[in-house]
Protein backbone atom coordinates (compact mmCIF):
# COMPACT_ATOMS: atom_id res chain seq x y z
CA UNK A 1 0.00 0.00 0.00
CA UNK A 2 0.90 3.27 -0.65
CA UNK A 3 2.13 5.77 1.92
CA UNK A 4 -0.09 8.41 1.02
CA UNK A 5 -3.13 5.59 0.45
CA UNK A 6 -2.31 4.53 4.05
CA UNK A 7 -2.25 7.95 5.48
CA UNK A 8 -5.59 9.12 3.57
CA UNK A 9 -7.37 6.01 5.48
CA UNK A 10 -6.52 6.38 8.79
CA UNK A 11 -8.65 7.61 10.77
CA UNK A 12 -10.68 7.42 14.38
CA UNK A 13 -13.10 4.56 14.06
CA UNK A 14 -15.20 3.95 16.33
CA UNK A 15 -17.53 1.12 15.38
CA UNK A 16 -15.68 -2.36 15.27
CA UNK A 17 -17.01 -5.65 14.61
CA UNK A 18 -16.61 -8.20 17.10
CA UNK A 19 -14.09 -10.84 15.90
CA UNK A 20 -11.17 -11.16 17.18
CA UNK A 21 -7.58 -9.47 15.56
CA UNK A 22 -5.53 -12.32 14.37
CA UNK A 23 -2.39 -12.77 16.24
CA UNK A 24 -0.05 -12.32 13.50
CA UNK A 25 -2.01 -9.33 12.71
CA UNK A 26 -1.15 -7.89 16.50
CA UNK A 27 2.17 -8.84 16.21
CA UNK A 28 2.86 -6.74 13.26
CA UNK A 29 1.29 -3.83 14.86
CA UNK A 30 3.52 -4.47 17.76
CA UNK A 31 6.65 -4.76 15.41
CA UNK A 32 5.29 -1.45 13.85
CA UNK A 33 4.92 0.57 17.33
CA UNK A 34 8.64 -0.77 18.36
CA UNK A 35 10.09 0.24 14.88
CA UNK A 36 8.93 4.33 15.87
CA UNK A 37 11.32 6.75 16.76
CA UNK A 38 11.52 7.74 20.68
CA UNK A 39 13.49 10.24 22.84
CA UNK A 40 17.03 9.46 22.79
CA UNK A 41 16.40 6.24 21.30
CA UNK A 42 15.44 4.88 25.33
CA UNK A 43 13.54 2.20 24.29
CA UNK A 44 13.26 0.30 27.12
CA UNK A 45 11.50 3.32 28.54
CA UNK A 46 8.63 2.06 26.59
CA UNK A 47 6.09 -1.27 27.22
CA UNK A 48 3.26 -1.96 24.77
CA UNK A 49 0.89 -4.21 26.29
CA UNK A 50 -1.79 -5.70 23.87
CA UNK A 51 -5.04 -6.48 25.48
CA UNK A 52 -7.37 -9.29 23.95
CA UNK A 53 -9.18 -10.36 26.84
CA UNK A 54 -12.41 -8.61 27.00
CA UNK A 55 -13.21 -9.35 30.44
CA UNK A 56 -9.88 -6.94 31.16
CA UNK A 57 -10.69 -4.34 28.48
CA UNK A 58 -14.57 -4.23 30.04
CA UNK A 59 -12.52 -3.79 33.73
CA UNK A 60 -10.16 -1.05 32.26
CA UNK A 61 -12.93 1.01 31.03
CA UNK A 62 -15.19 0.48 34.60
CA UNK A 63 -14.80 3.96 35.58
CA UNK A 64 -16.44 5.47 32.53
CA UNK A 65 -20.09 5.45 31.73
CA UNK A 66 -19.85 4.76 28.31
CA UNK A 67 -17.29 2.94 26.23
CA UNK A 68 -14.48 4.76 25.53
CA UNK A 69 -12.50 1.31 23.70
CA UNK A 70 -15.75 1.49 21.52
CA UNK A 71 -16.24 -2.27 21.57
CA UNK A 72 -12.83 -2.86 19.80
CA UNK A 73 -11.37 -5.99 20.69
CA UNK A 74 -7.97 -4.80 21.24
CA UNK A 75 -6.43 -2.61 22.85
CA UNK A 76 -2.20 -1.80 22.65
CA UNK A 77 -2.00 0.46 25.72
CA UNK A 78 1.52 2.23 25.34
CA UNK A 79 3.32 2.86 28.85
CA UNK A 80 6.03 4.56 29.84
CA UNK A 81 8.64 5.20 32.70
CA UNK A 82 8.98 8.62 31.46
CA UNK A 83 5.22 10.91 31.77
CA UNK A 84 7.27 14.15 30.38
CA UNK A 85 6.94 15.29 27.21
CA UNK A 86 9.55 13.35 25.67
CA UNK A 87 7.73 10.24 26.98
CA UNK A 88 4.00 11.50 25.47
CA UNK A 89 5.56 12.53 22.38
CA UNK A 90 7.23 9.07 21.80
CA UNK A 91 4.32 7.58 22.66
CA UNK A 92 2.05 9.68 19.98
CA UNK A 93 4.70 8.61 17.31
CA UNK A 94 4.19 4.79 18.43
CA UNK A 95 0.51 4.95 17.92
CA UNK A 96 0.91 6.50 15.02
CA UNK A 97 3.17 3.98 13.73
CA UNK A 98 0.57 1.39 14.97
CA UNK A 99 -1.92 2.93 12.95
CA UNK A 100 -0.79 2.93 9.68
CA UNK A 101 0.44 -0.48 10.14
CA UNK A 102 -3.42 -1.53 11.27
CA UNK A 103 -4.43 0.58 7.77
CA UNK A 104 -1.98 -1.82 5.36
CA UNK A 105 -3.44 -4.88 7.26
CA UNK A 106 -7.36 -3.62 6.82
CA UNK A 107 -8.10 -2.46 10.46
CA UNK A 108 -9.26 0.20 12.19
CA UNK A 109 -7.89 1.74 15.15
CA UNK A 110 -8.82 5.08 17.31
CA UNK A 111 -6.48 6.64 19.40
CA UNK A 112 -7.48 6.65 23.37
CA UNK A 113 -6.47 9.16 25.82
CA UNK A 114 -9.54 10.51 27.75
CA UNK A 115 -10.34 6.70 29.78
CA UNK A 116 -6.09 6.35 30.01
CA UNK A 117 -5.79 9.86 31.75
CA UNK A 118 -9.20 9.90 33.66
CA UNK A 119 -9.53 6.12 34.62
CA UNK A 120 -6.39 3.65 34.01
CA UNK A 121 -3.23 5.90 34.73
CA UNK A 122 -3.91 6.29 38.57
CA UNK A 123 -5.40 3.65 38.94
CA UNK A 124 -4.13 0.62 41.16
CA UNK A 125 -6.60 -1.70 40.01
CA UNK A 126 -5.93 -1.16 36.30
CA UNK A 127 -2.48 -0.91 36.60
CA UNK A 128 -2.69 -4.49 38.12
CA UNK A 129 -5.16 -5.92 35.08
CA UNK A 130 -2.16 -4.63 32.99
CA UNK A 131 0.47 -6.51 34.76
CA UNK A 132 2.80 -3.04 35.04
CA UNK A 133 5.90 -2.95 36.07
CA UNK A 134 6.47 -0.22 38.89
CA UNK A 135 7.91 1.72 37.11
CA UNK A 136 5.86 2.25 33.88
CA UNK A 137 2.67 4.29 33.64
CA UNK A 138 0.28 4.18 30.94
CA UNK A 139 0.42 7.18 28.74
CA UNK A 140 -1.94 6.36 25.82
CA UNK A 141 -3.62 3.60 23.73
CA UNK A 142 -4.90 2.31 20.84
CA UNK A 143 -8.21 0.59 20.16
CA UNK A 144 -7.75 -1.91 17.20
CA UNK A 145 -10.39 -3.84 15.37
CA UNK A 146 -12.03 -4.62 12.24
CA UNK A 147 -14.30 -1.52 10.83
CA UNK A 148 -17.95 -2.20 11.64
CA UNK A 149 -18.18 -0.22 8.31
CA UNK A 150 -16.00 0.01 4.71
CA UNK A 151 -14.14 3.37 4.99
CA UNK A 152 -12.76 5.69 2.80
CA UNK A 153 -10.21 7.82 1.71
CA UNK A 154 -10.30 11.20 2.68
CA UNK A 155 -7.80 13.63 0.48
CA UNK A 156 -7.30 16.65 3.49
CA UNK A 157 -3.39 15.94 3.67
CA UNK A 158 -2.50 19.27 2.40
CA UNK A 159 -5.02 21.57 4.04
CA UNK A 160 -6.41 20.03 7.30
CA UNK A 161 -3.48 21.85 9.39
CA UNK A 162 -2.94 25.29 8.90
CA UNK A 163 1.10 25.50 7.68
CA UNK A 164 3.57 28.49 6.77
CA UNK A 165 6.51 28.29 4.71
CA UNK A 166 9.88 30.38 6.14
CA UNK A 167 12.02 30.34 2.67
CA UNK A 168 15.27 32.13 1.52
CA UNK A 169 14.14 35.78 0.46
CA UNK A 170 14.45 35.43 -3.53
CA UNK A 171 14.98 39.24 -3.97
C1 LIG B 1 -3.65 12.65 21.52
C2 LIG B 1 -4.97 12.12 21.04
C3 LIG B 1 -5.91 11.71 21.96
C4 LIG B 1 -7.13 11.17 21.52
N1 LIG B 1 -8.01 10.69 22.45
C5 LIG B 1 -9.18 10.18 22.03
C6 LIG B 1 -10.08 9.60 22.97
O1 LIG B 1 -9.84 9.52 24.16
N2 LIG B 1 -11.25 9.12 22.49
C7 LIG B 1 -11.58 9.17 21.16
O2 LIG B 1 -12.66 8.73 20.78
N3 LIG B 1 -10.73 9.70 20.24
C8 LIG B 1 -9.55 10.19 20.64
N4 LIG B 1 -8.65 10.68 19.72
C9 LIG B 1 -9.00 10.67 18.29
C10 LIG B 1 -9.27 12.08 17.76
O3 LIG B 1 -10.50 12.57 18.24
C11 LIG B 1 -9.26 12.02 16.23
O4 LIG B 1 -8.02 11.53 15.80
C12 LIG B 1 -9.51 13.39 15.64
O5 LIG B 1 -10.85 13.79 15.86
C13 LIG B 1 -9.24 13.45 14.13
O6 LIG B 1 -9.99 12.47 13.45
P1 LIG B 1 -9.29 11.40 12.54
O7 LIG B 1 -8.40 10.55 13.43
O8 LIG B 1 -10.45 10.60 11.96
O9 LIG B 1 -8.49 12.08 11.48
C14 LIG B 1 -7.43 11.15 20.14
C15 LIG B 1 -6.45 11.56 19.21
C16 LIG B 1 -5.23 12.02 19.65
C17 LIG B 1 -4.19 12.41 18.63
Amino acid sequence: MELETAINLRQAVREFKKEPVEEDQLAALVAAGSAAPVSRGHFGDFLLTVITDRTVIDALEESDTGHPFYGAPAVIMISSTRQDQSGCLSAGMIAENIELKAVELGLATCSILGIVKTGIEGSAKARDLLGLPAEFTPLFAVAVGKPAHQQAPRHFVTNRLRSVTIAPQTD
